[in-house]
């Protein structure tokens, strides 16, 4: 029961870090000024701890040791990779062909990552 409680809080954070980095990656692009406001400097990082709350939740109430869980190992690297690589897609690049490169790749850690949650492989379709 708290288990699905913290999935489903858990896969309304994933939608609600999807959508907010799609928006500021098309404000990157367009170079609009509205990736400074003030908000959007604050909402993505409290909504992305509340993701990770209710994954670290989820390990606890059911008993899942990331160590023993390879698909959770992954999800974890792959969560650092796309904080990192967002992080010069959306503020430290020095150039926008930086930035759009590593927006692109964020996408694609981004995209791994749940086809990882969905099947529970580090490499999803593998056998
Ligand atoms: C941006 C990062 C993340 C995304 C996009 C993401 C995405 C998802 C999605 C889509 C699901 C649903 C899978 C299903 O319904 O079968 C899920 C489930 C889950 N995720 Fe995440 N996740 C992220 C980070 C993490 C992290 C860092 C952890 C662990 C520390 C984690 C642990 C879990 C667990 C335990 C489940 C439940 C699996 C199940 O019971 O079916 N997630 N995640």
């Amino acid at each position: 029961m708290y288990y699905t409680a913290l999935k489903h809080l858990h896969l309304l954070t994933v939608a609600i870090t999807l959508g907010l980095f799609l928006l500021r990656g098309a404000w990157m692009l367009a170079d609009s000024p509205r990736l400074g406001a003030r908000w959007v400097r604050i909402v993505p990082h409290i909504n992305d701890t509340v993701l990770l709350a209710a994954a670290i939740g989820m390990l606890g109430v059911g008993g899942l040791n990331p160590l023993q869980q390879p698909w959770i190992m992954a999800k974890i690297g792959g969560l650092l990779a796309y904080i990192g690589l967002g992080t010069v897609a959306l503020k430290r690049g020095r150039t926008k062909a930086i930035r759009v490169a590593a927006l692109i790749a964020a996408l694609a850690v981004l995209a791994w990552i749940i086809a990882v949650a969905f099947t529970k492989q580090v490499i999803p379709g593998a056998i």
